[in-house]
């Protein structure tokens, strides 16, 4: 658990407003009890992969038929989609099985957890962009597979990437027959099945890894807290309307997502209380600078940049900072800019307050928020340019160096 001590993980997890941690690098001890499954082994999800996936995946690259299967998958969209003819028929019976809604998905709670994504899209944009996104560069093994896959060399093309899931997964339909969630993450669980098969080939990612194949059960479960764990917690935090019910709603969509993306039911927590009792377990204590995760800070921060909305590079780090704690934000090297950092201080929250119609008065710093939010939406959306969402393909190879 790199250098943190146990008072440290405390503090850190409390900036970040998760709550507790448990004693670091413990072993695995939540218990399936707090599960959708309700019971299950307790095997250590560390050790726990995506099997049948990940074997149709070695040889679909050993043998080079990645880029036909990319050219077949393209005009696979929408959740109801036939599964494209010439695919490998052993990829078709897989999808048969998997492109389709646990039988414990509830659409009414589906419905309730998109509307309540549309009605919360500012912060919910700017917590998983700069929030969970920036996070992903402290979570050392995450940052190190996406620094060397081949993804990594180009992350305004990643960022797109990765918007599209999120941007499916928000939509009003986004698990509904005319949606595209579960295409999106199907084609997400192929491509996670190809770094696993790919990265333990590079001797960049080999010679920092503390795993043998990386994005694990406990890999993903460690990024969706860092998603919604983080993000549920940062709008409770900052005080904006979030009733149980739609609390509720938004957990069960991401427990749907992780079902789609190969997490076994038994790991899947239940409620938040199991989520944040995990979340302590998983996240919190793992969290440490890596030499790749503060280059790939660097490029993602360096996006916004690109798209000249007035958004300077100073706001943008304090902004990380006010979302992630000062440690995070020393650790990835921020420059401070103290105005900056006054000014969002006292006026985000006016924002929100003024936003969710809790205050008449607008306040003096509006124009600049709501610039800001359009400025991160330009840079990570759509590649800053055409209308559509960035189509997820599956990798070929590693970063080469
Ligand atoms: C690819 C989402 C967990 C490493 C992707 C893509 C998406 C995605 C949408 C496709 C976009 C692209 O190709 O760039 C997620 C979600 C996760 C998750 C929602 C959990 C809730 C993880 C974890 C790791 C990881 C735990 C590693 C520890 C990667 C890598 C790629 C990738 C290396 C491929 C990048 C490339 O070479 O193109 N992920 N991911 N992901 N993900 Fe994940």
């Amino acid at each position: 658990m790199g250098n943190l001590s146990r008072r440290r993980v405390i503090s850190l997890g409390a900036a970040l407003g998760l709550v507790g941690a448990a004693s670091p690098a413990a072993a695995w001890a939540w218990s399936p009890k707090g599960s959708v499954a309700g019971a299950g082994t307790g095997t250590d999800p560390e050790y726990v992969w995506d099997d049948e996936v990940d074997r149709l995946l070695v040889s679909l690259i050993e043998n080079g038929r990645v880029p036909a299967v990319n050219a077949a998958m393209e005009s696979w969209v929408d959740n109801d989609d036939p599964l494209p003819s010439g695919l490998p028929a052993d990829l078709t019976a897989y999808l048969r099985k998997v492109n389709r809604l646990p039988s414990w998905a509830d659409p009414a709670k589906l419905a309730r957890a998109a509307d309540f994504n549309r009605r919360k899209d500012t912060y919910l944009f700017m917590l998983y962009g700069l929030g969970s996104g920036i996070m992903s560069t402290v979570i050392p093994r995450e940052a190190r597979s996406v620094y060397w896959s081949a993804g990594g060399a180009d992350m305004k093309d990643r960022a797109a990437k990765t918007f599209t899931f999120g941007y499916d997964l928000a939509q009003l339909n986004g698990f509904e027959p005319s949606g595209q969630f579960v295409v999106t993450a199907n084609k997400t669980r192929l491509v996670h099945a190809a770094v696993r098969h790919l990265l333990p080939q590079s001797p960049h990612w080999t010679a920092v890894s503390d795993q043998d194949i990386p994005i694990s059960n406990a890999d993903i479960l460690v990024t969706f807290h860092s998603l919604g764990t983080y993000v549920r917690r940062k709008l409770l935090d900052w005080k904006v309307p979030f009733p149980a019910e739609d609390q509720e709603a938004f957990l069960h969509s991401w427990q749907v997502a992780m079902h789609l993306l190969g997490v076994r039911d038994e790991y899947i927590p239940r409620t938040w209380a199991d989520a944040e009792e995990q979340s302590a377990q998983v996240l919190t204590p793992i969290l440490a600078p890596t030499t790749e995760g503060i280059q790939l800070a660097e490029d993602l921060l360096g996006l916004p940049s690109q798209v000249d909305l007035g958004v300077t590079r100073g706001f943008l780090n304090e902004f990380v900072r006010y979302v992630l704690s000062d440690q995070i934000g020393d650790w990835l090297g921020l420059k401070r800019d103290h105005a900056s950092a006054a000014l969002i201080r006292t006026a985000w929250p006016a924002f929100i307050l003024f936003r969710e119609g809790l205050t008449p008065v607008a306040p003096g710093a509006f124009y600049v928020f709501d610039q800001f939010v359009r400025a991160m939406a330009m840079a990570f959306l759509n590649n800053g340019s055409s209308g559509t969402t960035t189509p997820i393909v599956i990798p070929t190879g590693n970063r080469p160096s």
